[in-house]
Parts: C-alpha cells; structure tokens; sequence
C-alpha cells in the first residue's frame, strides 16, 4: 500500500489532536497489546495498524491511501511492515512522515511470544505473510487476497497460495538427499549441490493451480468435501531447478518407454500412518524435451520458501498443483501410478450423478491437465465502485500448455460482451505455462447493478462452462464456469 495522500502533498494536516502534540513536548502514548491492536479493523471500530512499536489510527487515511482503500484495509488490525514489503515505495521517508500524524498509541514493551506447543505437530510450520486468506491453519492452506492476486505477473513468494496437506518438513539443506531410484536396482542419490551443480539450471515461468481452486462457488451449488478455496488457489512464479528429464537419463533410464510407465515422487512429510504425499505423472511428460518438469530449487530468484517446498520440489508445467510434489525426496519409475492416496483416490473428476455411496474412485482418471480457467480479481463481489469508468481486472489459464487468446468480459450477466486486453509474453506453441493476466474499462452508469462475467477460450478454442451445477462434482473439483461478481454502482 502506498502511503502519501493528496492532501499532504501541499498541506499540513489540521486535526487538533495532532496540532497540539507539534507544539507541545514529546506525547506519552497509551499502550496497546497486538491483540487490542487486532480488533480495530473496520471503520466502525477503527481501522488500526502497527509499525514497529508504535500504533496508528488510519481510519481517516483509508479512502486517501494512492493504491487504493482495499490494499490498505488487509493491514487493518496489524502490521503494516509486511505489506510494505511488497511495495518498495512505502520506504520513502515521506511515507513514514505521513504516517506519524496518525499515531494513537505504542505497543506493550512487555507482551510475551506465545510458547510453542512441544505436542503439536505443527509447532514447527515456518511464519506466514499476515495478508494470505487462511482456509486452514493446520494443515496450512491459504490464498493470496484476490486484491493482490494480479496486481503483479509473478507472484510474490510470500504471498503464493500454499497447499499443505501435513506439517511442514524441518530439512536441513546439508544432509538432503534426494534419492532415484534408477534401473536394475542402481540407486541414483544426489546432495542438494549435486542437483545444482551436476545439471544445467533450467529456469520455467509456470502457474500453479490447485484442483480445489473456485471450490467455494461449487460449495453454493450443493455441499462438497474440501476446503473452501475462493478465486486464489492459483499463482505464478518463475522456477529455478534441473530438468526432471536430465536427471532420469543420467539415472539410466531411457528416452521412450511406452506410454503406461509413470514417474512417481514422495514427499518428506508424511501422515501419522508413516504414508508420504505422494503423486504421478505420465514418463512421457517427465521425458519430454519440451514439457520443462523441472526439480526446482528456485523460487522467483531465491531458494524456495520452506511451505513450498524447501529445498526441492517437482514443478509440473501444466498440470494439477498436487502433482507438483514439495519436500521431494524419492523419485521411482514404475509401471503403475503412485500408489498414494492423492494419485488414487483424491485428485478425481466425477459427474453431478455421483455421492459418496456410489463413488468408485477406481472409475475416474487421475487429474493431470486441466482445463481452462479465468476470474475477475477486481473489483470484489458486493463493491460499491464509483460511477464512470470502471477496470475489471483477472486472470485466465488452460493446463496443457494451452495459451489463452482471449478473455470476455460482459458486464450484464453475459448478455452483451467486450474482450479484455490480454499481457503478458508469447510463449512458444504448446508451452503456455503461465498465467495471462487481463484488464478491460468500461462506462459505469450511476445507481446501476452489474454482474460482471469473464470466459477465457485457450488456443483449443476450450473455453469455460457457462454454470457451476453442470460440472459440480463431490470433491468440488475442477470448478471453471464462468465467474460471475455482483457489484453496484454509486448513486
Ligand atoms: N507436496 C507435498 N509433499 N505435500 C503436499 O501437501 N500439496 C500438493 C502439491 N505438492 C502437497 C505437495 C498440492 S494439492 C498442491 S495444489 C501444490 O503442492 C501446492 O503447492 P504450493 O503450496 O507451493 O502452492
């Protein structure tokens, strides 16, 4: 959020309080716990936030903040450091000039951490960006606010949806090892600088979208098994690792190996049972020259964050998030798919006939591609947005490689359409890893209702199911129909 108002830029504020502090001797403060910090987060309660010891009140600043109210307000209650992070502009010295005109309070010098829980397997997660949308704290699943969401074309580490289905693995990287297991019962194991420095570095701007993303708009249909994902279950980031492919050939395996052998990937974290996460996918993609499944070390330049998979993960362009598995710790090849429970009986598209007394996982495939998506990421369902001109803002992706070549926009509920302009890189026929971020302006009429609707149409000319209940299915799966947000114009 970037903190400068227009008013300041040419005038001193004139509110009393402050006033009177700039004449008088330092103020003494009253002092707040974060936890009374944290219940101001609404006009009607105040909009507060911290910056290192001290607590301000920017309820008057919201509707002045230059990036805009809704970036400021997913600080309300907290920290503003890191948000600010994001936006280097906030480390201007104006900006924190400004903001001591809004200062109401310090924070407690005596407020304890909370002592870790030796008990809880989740003692050990890594800390978390305050501004992720949390589904679940343990397991930890969480989505960037769809505020943020396209504001930039690579998403930033901190802010990347994460999908956990454990605790997060503790490894240390000088004792990693990452095992293959090669043919005729060799087994290939590499240090975390071997995979480094024994492969050439590949580098891959891919999207990752978990099979759950959109869950929430299914869940309206009928009820569904899983976590309630809004439109944030999907991210991009440019990916750093050795070629899965280079690796299996300096294993031994071949170039070809017919089309129903798979290579399948364990994770370090495993279930109370002992059971690793574990995933599959074709040999044929894991070989091709030009699928780019990567064992990424590298996340948007640095080592790769601790909940995304530190120190290796598999990076499957394309396809489903799950297969992309984290905390990588064997690779086999086998004539079977993973026998785990995520490749087996999780991951699976089944019609709206199917419930859970006639659900026969064994029926359906496994999900590897998937199909084209795209949603509105601003504004937000139930705005008030100002008459005039309005930007709808999203995002739009096919698996497969599929380029999306066009977004349509209606703001009528789908009776009349424009199409949205597209950025973002071409990429090379059939490798389209990456998300395609939108943006279109329309004339607003004052006191009107919109329904804004988008559908992508990929290089296949697949494009997005009109309605949910068609393609709703137990799990809430696979949910792309068109994305529908309700808003109003001011009067
Ligand atoms: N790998 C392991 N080892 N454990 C997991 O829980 N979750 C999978 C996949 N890889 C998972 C995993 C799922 S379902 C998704 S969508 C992606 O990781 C999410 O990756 P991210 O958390 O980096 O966004």
């Amino acid at each position: 959020m970037y903190l400068m108002s227009r008013r300041d830029v040419d005038a001193p504020r004139c509110a009393p309080a402050q006033a009177a502090h700039a004449a008088a001797a330092p103020p003494s403060y009253p002092r707040y716990t974060r936890e009374e910090v944290g219940r101001h987060r609404s006009p009607k309660e105040r909009i507060w936030v911290t910056h290192g010891t001290d607590v301000f009140d920017v309820t008057d600043f919201v509707e002045l903040h230059p990036g805009g109210p809704d970036k400021i307000l997913l600080a309300a209650g907290g920290a503003l450091e890191p948000f600010w992070a994001l936006y280097a502009v906030h480390g201007e010295p104006h900006v924190l000039e400004l903001l001591r005109q809004y200062k109401v309070g310090e924070l407690s010098p005596d407020e304890a951490p909370p002592a870790p829980n030796a008990q809880d397997p989740f003692a050990g997660d890594p800390p978390r960006h305050p501004g992720l949308r949390v589904n679940s704290q343990k397991p930890f699943n969480a989505e960037p606010p769809a505020e943020l969401l396209a504001e930039r074309f690579l998403t930033p580490n901190e802010l990347f949806f994460t999908r956990n289905h454990l605790p997060v693995p503790a490894v240390e990287p000088g004792s990693y090892r990452l095992r293959v297991d090669g043919p005729g019962g060799r087994t290939l194991s590499l240090s975390l600088d071997e995979l480094r420095n024994r492969f050439p570095k590949h580098e891959v701007t891919a999207t990752l979208q978990c099979a759950g993303n959109r869950r929430s708009e299914m869940s309206r249909v009928r009820p569904v098994k899983g976590l309630s994902w809004d439109i944030g279950a999907i991210s991009t980031a440019r990916w750093g690792g050795a070629r899965l492919r280079d690796v299996l050939l300096h294993a031994g395996f071949p170039e070809e190996r017919g089309d129903e052998w798979h290579v399948c990937f364990e994770g370090l974290d495993a279930d109370p049972g002992g059971a690793p996460y574990g995933a599959s996918i074709p040999y044929g993609r894991a070989l091709s020259p030009v699928a780019d499944v990567l064992l990424a070390y590298e996340m948007n330049g640095t080592e790769l964050p601790r909940d995304h998979g530190f120190p290796v993960r598999v990076v499957v362009p394309g396809v489903v998030g799950a297969r992309s598995v984290k905390w990588l710790r064997r690779v086999t090849v086998s004539p079977a798919e993973s026998p785990s429970h995520w490749q087996q009986n999780d991951y699976k598209g089944f019609s709206p006939c199917v419930d859970w007394d006639t659900v026969d996982y064994r029926t359906a495939p496994a999900i590897q591609e998937l199909p084209v998506q795209s949603a509105v990421t601003q504004p937000r369902p139930g705005a008030a947005v100002p008459p005039g001109e309005l930007t709808v803002k999203g995002y739009a992706w096919s698996g497969g490689g599929r380029e999306v070549v066009r977004v349509d926009v209606s703001v009528d509920g789908g009776r009349t359409w424009n199409v949205a302009r597209l950025a973002g890189d071409k990429a090379p026929l059939g490798r389209a890893w990456a998300w395609a971020l939108w943006e279109l302006t329309v004339p607003v009429t004052a006191g009107t209702e919109l329904e804004i609707v988008c559908k992508a149409v990929d290089n296949s000319y697949n494009v997005q199911p009109d309605s949910v209940a068609p393609i709703w299915n137990l799990r809430g799966v696979l949910s792309n129909a068109w994305h529908r947000v309700r808003v109003s114009v001011q009067g």
